[in-house]
């Protein structure tokens, strides 16, 4: 022990003393990554991001750290350089390595676990910050301190922010955004709602430059989201009204609009307005009754996350996405901890059940209920990749229409969908008004950057309006029809192929929006990233200068703060009465009410190799295998024994909707429109 504390006094003297470089500030030294296995093989040298990650401490009491790994491109300039963009991934519990390995970061995960490089990369649009949170989510941990409602993931991610602009002060200048998937629909909002909170404090001298936010296929208005499943299947081409268990699932649909009818009227409900089990159950159901039991046992189940592919049952798409098989054992592996500079290693899992279990946001409203006041400040991008079942685009369509902002319910009648077109094809379409986009993305799952990363990156465009309009003119009137996006300049093999902006406002009647020249600018800059002769500009490169200083002196500084981490965490481990495998509380007795996206498929991991039922029937609680091989409910009754709830209003239901296959068919019981 004495040996040890001697040699980091050492150490820590050696580097106070000898310390060659205070060109990089040294708080953030110790957070930068030299090296990840495949880094120099398979990175193209102009695409290497400059990157920075660790585990950075909220509070000491607790010990609680967050994981966040920054991503940048050294030869940024511009609106790229002067852009952070934050991206959380959802669950609850869920790691947002998903995110920077497997969607929006630089890299993607091969067979041999090396990093490979993603021409769709968003840190060439944007500086990239990745989060594990809340505590206990992928690399991320505590002393069993967990967040139970979404004020307190706010809180803590404020907590978050401060101490990572102390290492990074360059970013608090910049144009902040949060962006993130899924159940981060609750957690963003929740977060820029504490970011105006803050900056409206005139306690605080410096400010938040919160500038947008982007969630693809997001969870924001849970129960609404619910009622879109049935809609969603039928116009997919899911299921039918032939199907056996057609009337069931209208009644379940019923019921959950019933659920949502009497939210507010002081019912035991309203008190749980994230989480409805009534509404959720419309999914399992959905997927029980359209199970394939003749196909191969690895493709009976529809993948809930992208309808197009099949899972085994009950999976049904927590096999998914394949990457994963590759990027656990990556994360895994002890060097890429020490690369990330880990002071925790950590059995690294993509969902941690416990984490998802104590957020049970049983009293937190959702936050569909945060957006119009945000609205108000900041635009908003929804996104959805049309593929997805469990977030559907429809149901975002859905509580938009119903959601009020700046003045107005929905968009305007007479608002009509634009084609959005990259790099000149369809990517989508959207609608825009009062600083909210929607934007349904094509051919896309729930993971929208998975599938479609170059084109996901353009939504960063679309949100700060960078982009071409074309218009159609009727006489005095003129009609948007499409909104062009482009791809990288930087990407384009041939510099005359520029068939993106200039092409789009060659055609007739087009005008251009408001088009960044800084596009420009930056393909010069990606052009020259090996010389630094053209670095006229000011505090933007500061990323390349130290981008820069990645060699020589660096490296030796860059050894010594090993050595001195290596030292305190030997320290630290040798004082820490428990084993350091973090994490291990029981978890709360309360049922989970939110069976959400991500969420689901943690209990692969956690609770499957326990449970032989199978993850769905952990998941929704309700079902177990019955004898004849069917899920069914847990209270015995077989879906042939559940009592069909009579029509409202002596409406037969299932004859209108043969009658109107329309979307509004529904609707069942929604004779109160009023919502609160
Ligand atoms: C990425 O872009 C490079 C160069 O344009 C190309 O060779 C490579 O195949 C692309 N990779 C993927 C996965 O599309
Ligand atoms: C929309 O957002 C901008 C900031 O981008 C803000 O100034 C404006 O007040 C917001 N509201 C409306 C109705 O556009
Ligand atoms: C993408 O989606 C569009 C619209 O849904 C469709 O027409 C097109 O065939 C799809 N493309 C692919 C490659 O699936």
């Amino acid at each position: 022990m004495l040996i040890r504390i001697l040699f980091i006094f050492f150490t820590v003297a050696l580097q106070i003393l000898g310390n060659p470089i205070n060109q990089l500030n040294d708080k953030k030294g110790q957070y930068l990554v030299t090296n990840l296995p495949g880094l120099y093989d398979n990175i193209p040298k102009q695409d290497f991001p400059l990157m920075f990650a660790g585990q950075l401490e909220l509070y000491k009491e607790n010990n609680t750290h967050y994981f966040f790994w920054r991503f940048s491109d050294s030869g940024a300039r511009g609106a790229a350089a002067n852009r952070t963009i934050f991206w959380l991934n959802g669950g609850p519990g869920c790691s947002s390595m998903d995110g920077a390995l497997m969607e929006a970061g630089p890299f993607r995960i091969n067979l041999k676990k090396e990093v490979v490089y993603n021409n769709g990369s968003w840190h060439k649009a944007a500086n990239m910050i990745f989060v594990d949170q809340p505590a206990g989510t992928g690399y991320s941990y505590s002393n069993n301190a967990f967040d139970v409602e979404l004020y307190q993931v706010k809180t803590d991610f404020l907590v978050f922010l401060l101490k990572y602009f102390e290492i990074f002060p360059e970013d608090m200048n910049k144009e902040i955004f949060l962006a993130g998937e899924s159940y981060a629909g609750q957690y963003i909002p929740y977060i820029a709602q504490g970011i105006m909170e803050y900056n409206k404090n005139p306690v605080h001298e410096s400010k938040i430059n919160l500038k947008g936010l982007l969630i693809g296929n997001g969870w924001i208005s849970p129960n609404e989201q619910s009622l879109s499943y049935l809609p969603y299947s039928v116009a997919a081409g899911i299921i039918s009204p032939s199907n056996p268990n057609w009337s069931l699932l209208l009644a379940q649909q019923e019921k959950c609009q019933n659920v949502l009818n009497n939210i507010g009227n002081g019912d035991y409900l309203s008190q749980l307005q994230i989480a409805s089990a009534t509404c959720e159950k419309i999914l399992s159901m959905i997927l029980s009754a359209t199970l394939d039991q003749d196909a191969p046992k690895d493709s009976q189940c529809i993948n809930m996350y992208d309808f197009t592919l099949r899972d085994s049952y009950p999976s049904c798409g927590m096999n998914w996405p394949p990457d994963l098989a590759d990027v656990t054992p990556f994360l895994g592996q002890e060097r890429v901890m020490d690369n990330l500079n880990l002071i925790e290693h950590k059995e690294w899992h993509e969902c941690s059940g416990t984490v998802g279990r104590y957020l049970s946001a049983r009293h937190s409203r959702p936050s569909v209920e945060l957006l119009p006041a945000i609205l108000e400040e900041i635009p908003i991008l929804l996104f959805n990749g049309n593929r997805d079942i469990i977030c559907n685009y429809i149901g975002t369509e859905n509580f938009i229409k119903e959601m009020k902002w700046n003045g107005e319910i929905g968009f305007s009648q007479d608002l009509s969908e634009v084609t959005w077109l990259h790099d000149g094809q369809t990517a989508g379409y959207l609608k825009s008004e009062r600083n909210l986009t929607f934007v349904n993305v094509f051919n896309s799952s729930h993971m929208v950057p998975f599938d479609k990363p170059e084109v996901s990156r353009s939504l960063i465009d679309l949100l700060v309006g960078d982009y071409v309009i074309q218009e159609r003119s009727h006489g005095e009137d003129r009609e948007k029809v499409a909104l062009t996006t482009s791809k990288r300049k930087s990407q384009l093999s041939d510099p005359n192929s520029d068939k993106g902006k200039s092409g789009a406002s060659k055609t007739e009647d087009s005008t251009k929006g408001t088009v960044a020249p800084e596009t420009q600018q930056e393909s010069q800059a990606h052009t020259n990233t090996d010389s630094d002769s053209d670095s006229n500009s000011d505090s933007e490169s500061q990323d390349s200068k130290e981008n820069n200083l990645i060699t020589g002196t660096r490296i030796l500084q860059f050894a010594i703060l090993i050595v001195v981490l290596w030292g305190f965490y030997v320290l630290l481990s040798s004082y820490r009465s428990g084993p350091s495998s973090i994490i291990k509380s029981k978890p709360s007795n309360k049922k989970k009410n939110v069976q959400w996206a991500d969420q689901l498929r943690q209990f692969e991991t956690e609770e499957m190799k326990k449970n032989e039922q199978g993850i769905l029937s952990r998941a929704f609680l309700k079902f177990k295998r019955n004898d004849k091989n069917i899920y069914a409910p847990i209270d015995g009754k077989g879906y042939e024994n559940i009592e069909l709830q009579p029509a409202s209003e002596g409406r037969n239901v299932e004859e209108e909707h043969l009658q109107n296959p329309g979307m509004d068919a529904f609707r069942i019981g929604d004779e109160d429109e009023e919502r609160t």
